[in-house]
């Protein structure tokens, strides 16, 4: 079983919405990425879980500060998700950001933001489980979510 394209496929069939994982570390630099991966998980207590790949350059930040954000994308906020898995690029220029008391921040227009402190780390193959434990959240049910199938926005 080591048929990564065929995997990837199958995966690629469950539709997500598309977040934006952000930290900041000791010196107030902040870092983000894109990811898919984020799943809701338990209400008491507030927790969610999100997979950054091993290689992750945010990930050893996440680590270090114990904090990270979540911001769900809207449809019109494609772009954001676009420079967010792009390499070489200033991340922060797209869209407008505001600070959560963690010093992380969170994307405006989203169609949610969680604040989250690093609950625990689960061992995942290639990349690890963060879960999250939710220190503030806002939603507008208003927003359409961006969304991501077969390696696609929709
Ligand atoms: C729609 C979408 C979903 C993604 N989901 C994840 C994810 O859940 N975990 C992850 O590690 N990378 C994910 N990526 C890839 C990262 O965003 C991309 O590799 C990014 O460059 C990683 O940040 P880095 O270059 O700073 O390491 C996703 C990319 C896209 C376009």
């Amino acid at each position: 079983m080591n048929d990564h394209r065929a995997l990837r496929d199958a995966f690629g069939c469950f539709a997500t919405g598309v977040t934006i994982i952000t930290s900041v570390d000791a010196a107030g630099a902040h870092v983000g990425f894109t990811a898919n991966s984020f799943t809701s998980v338990s209400l008491d207590p507030p927790l969610l879980l999100v997979c950054p790949g091993k290689h992750a350059s945010s990930l050893p930040i996440i680590r270090k500060s114990g904090v990270f954000g979540v911001s769900v994308l809207s449809d019109a906020q494609r772009a954001v998700a676009e420079r967010f898995a792009a390499r070489g690029v200033d991340r922060f220029t797209e869209g407008e950001w505001v600070e959560a008391e963690s010093g992380v921040l969170l994307l405006e227009g989203a169609c949610a933001n969680f604040a989250c402190s690093l609950e625990q780390e689960i061992e995942g193959g290639d990349h690890l489980v963060l879960l999250g434990r939710i220190q503030s959240f806002r939603s507008a049910d208003t927003r359409d979510p961006l969304m991501y199938l077969r390696g696609r926005y929709a």
